[in-house]
């Protein structure tokens, strides 16, 4: 039986930490993730728990870094006290995400409120090229906890590490959970899988095969305005959606299946699901009560083209959605020549002006 952790044993009493009386100055980064299977919609009566377990590659270039400089404060404030910055500007629109996240860890933490924080972040990706930051922005805000945590003198190791790393993330964004190793990540409690848990994300029991050994991913960045609806706000309408239950079903079929593919290096099955998690992400949104279509003209006419081109020529190419307008296209590295002449043929002022990330999943020797 793998060791599961629970949440007592994240659990911290104020009096295990004493406050530290140095300014100090912290650094952490964490890579963005691309979900396979999707996580859509939080169980009820929980915080920030998946109805559904969800699978990631961690991707390696697109990330963030963040800085902290931690001034030790008199007395320990009830709310942390913080400001927050992006590439050196004021967001004061992310305090209360950022406020939410401050609370929801403190059990965990409780040393975070010794001080007071000066955040600033910077995105390797253009900021509001639409990939979503909250993923790599809370995984990198968790690692910068867990700094703080060290340095006030609790050991960490191991598996433990990890697993406390993602449970802190996750109360920020559930899909920052897995932003925390690579280069597969698993979170979400599923009986086919006795390492899950529905608490952090966890680097499944299985061996990727070798075909998996270099996958890349690039970034076709087709919108870059902001969403008409969150991600958090797609989450809550899951609940009263009709097809709640037959999502709950074909994830989990879903995810059996990639996992499969996985092992066995069989690449056209795993583009079969990693599509049909896609389609199916955006077929939820769109028929959602209220309904609404992230995806733009550019989104469409990419997909069709990367089909029928794929029928011609029986390369390896394979696309995904996340709750935006992008695509990501997953292919062995031996593809990515043809996988740039395909994008300049099918969006080539999109081609011309670099609107693209050619990123490559992360593994351990990155
Ligand atoms: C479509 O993790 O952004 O990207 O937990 O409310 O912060 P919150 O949501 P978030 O949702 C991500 C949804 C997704 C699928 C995925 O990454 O698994």
């Amino acid at each position: 039986m793998p060791k599961h952790f629970t949440q007592n044993d994240f659990l911290l009493s104020e009096t295990a930490v004493l406050p530290g009386n140095e300014v100090l100055e912290l650094q952490a980064e964490a890579p963005s993730n691309i979900a396979l299977v999707k996580y859509w919609g939080k169980k009820s009566g929980g915080v920030q728990l998946p109805m559904n377990a969800s699978l990631s590659f961690t991707l390696s270039r697109s990330k963030t870094q963040t800085r902290a400089r931690l001034t030790p404060l008199e007395k320990p404030a009830g709310q942390v006290s913080f400001d927050v910055r992006l590439d050196s500007r004021p967001r004061p629109d992310f305090a209360p995400k950022m406020a939410r996240f401050f609370e929801r860890i403190t059990p965990y933490a409780p040393y975070i409120h010794f001080y007071r924080w000066e955040i600033d972040s910077h995105n390797s990706f253009p900021h509001g090229s639409g990939i979503a930051s909250s993923a790599s922005g809370f995984a990198a805000m968790a690692r910068l906890v867990m700094q703080l945590g060290e340095q006030l003198g609790l050991a960490c190791n191991g598996d433990f590490c990890v697993a406390k790393t993602s449970f802190l993330a996750r109360l920020g964004s559930g899909s920052a959970a897995r932003s925390v190793a690579e280069p597969v990540m698993l979170w979400g409690r599923d009986d086919n899988f006795p390492e899950s848990s529905d608490l952090y994300a966890v680097r499944p029991a299985f061996d990727l095969h070798p075909s998996f050994d270099d996958v890349r991913d690039t970034i076709v960045l087709i919108d870059r305005g902001v969403k008409p609806v969150s991600s958090t706000r797609g989450h809550e309408l899951i609940h009263q959606h009709p097809f709640r239950k037959a999502r709950l079903e074909t994830a989990r079929k879903n995810l059996l299946a990639l996992a499969g593919a996985l092992q066995t290096g069989d690449w056209e099955a795993f583009g079969r699901v990693l599509e049909a998690e896609a389609l199916m992400l955006h077929a939820l949104m769109a028929t959602s009560n209220p309904p609404y279509i992230l995806m733009q003209p550019e989104t469409l006419r990419l997909i069709r083209d990367l089909q029928d081109w794929r029928n011609r020529t029986g390369r390896p190419v394979y696309f995904t959605l996340d709750a935006g307008a992008n695509v990501h296209l997953l292919y062995p590295a031996a593809e990515h020549q043809a996988v740039l002449d395909l994008l300049k043929n099918t969006l080539p002022e999109l081609y011309a002006a670099n609107q693209y990330i050619p990123d490559k999943v992360k593994s351990g020797i990155d």
